[in-house]
């Protein structure tokens, strides 16, 4: 069954950079009518708001500050899409014994799992009052299997597909369809550390967007994504081993 865009109001989170902006494009392009774009300082989606005028909102929205939250869910009463973008990767590279593991890690559990965790919570109810509509939530390849590069954060970003699977379980009474996004490397500063080819953002919305419309549960927007998907669905265990292979 398809979902066409066309005509529904979005609300995405960390909205001013990377892969966010450029959903917001996608989706602009796509032909929703609105897309609330939230970030944590509004200033920073000057660019935005010149290139679609009114058809985008700016929100402030700090995915960690419960006040922003509950906010947010009073300002945009009629999301029927909200895309859980924002993210935060604090630490990459080291020994297993480094600390910084531990003190960046719970930042990263902080945004990228509570921080979706209770903008789903706060959303819910507009969502079912909007007739069900949908969630969607970036997750990572780092979802499916852990990476080296990244010990905490693959950690983070494990949680939000536990989070994915139990929403969609939970959500389905009243109608909303979940979608998890598990892409690979990106060219955003998130990623400016890693060392693989990267596809750019606004190629990666497009495949986000096709997936929504399409209905599908598992996004893979980028080929190293695709191919660890396709990898993951055949025998987790194997994905792992084929990952330790890279970490040498
Ligand atoms: N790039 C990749 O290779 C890659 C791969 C897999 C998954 N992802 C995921 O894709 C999503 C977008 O990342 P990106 O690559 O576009 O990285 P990015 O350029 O670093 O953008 C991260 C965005 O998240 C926002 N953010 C961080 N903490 C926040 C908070 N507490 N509240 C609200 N917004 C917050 C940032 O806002 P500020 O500007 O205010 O910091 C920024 O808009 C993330 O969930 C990331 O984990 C990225």
């Amino acid at each position: 069954m398809s979902h066409p865009i066309k005509g529904t109001t979005a609300l995405v989170t960390g909205a001013n950079r990377g892969i966010g902006e450029a959903i917001v494009d996608a989706l602009i392009r796509a032909g929703a009518a609105r897309v609330y774009a939230a970030a944590r300082n509004t200033k920073d989606l000057a660019a935005l708001a010149a290139r679609h005028g009114s058809r985008v909102v700016a929100l402030q929205l700090d995915v960690t500050q419960p006040a922003q939250v509950a906010a947010a869910a009073q300002a945009a009463p009629d999301v029927q899409l909200l895309v859980n973008n924002a993210g935060y990767a604090g630490h990459s590279g080291g020994a297993f014994s480094d600390a910084q593991w531990l003190a960046e890690g719970r930042r990263e559990m902080d945004v990228n799992f509570f921080g979706v965790l209770a903008v789903s919570q706060a959303f819910a109810p507009v969502l079912a009052r909007n007739g069900g509509g949908a969630i969607v939530n970036i997750a990572s390849v780092a979802s499916l299997v852990s990476f080296a590069l990244f010990v905490s954060y693959s950690a983070s970003k494990a949680a939000v597909h536990s989070l994915t699977q139990v929403t969609r379980m939970m959500l389905k009474a009243q109608g909303t369809r979940v979608h998890g996004v598990y892409p690979g490397p990106i060219d955003t500063r998130m990623a400016a550390g890693v060392p693989f080819e990267k596809t750019s953002p606004a190629d990666a919305a497009l495949a986000i967007i096709a997936g929504i419309e399409a209905g599908d549960e598992e996004i893979f927007p980028d080929p190293m994504s695709q191919n660890m998907g396709a990898a993951y669905l055949a025998g987790p265990k194997e994905l792992e081993r084929q990952v330790a292979a890279m970490s040498g």
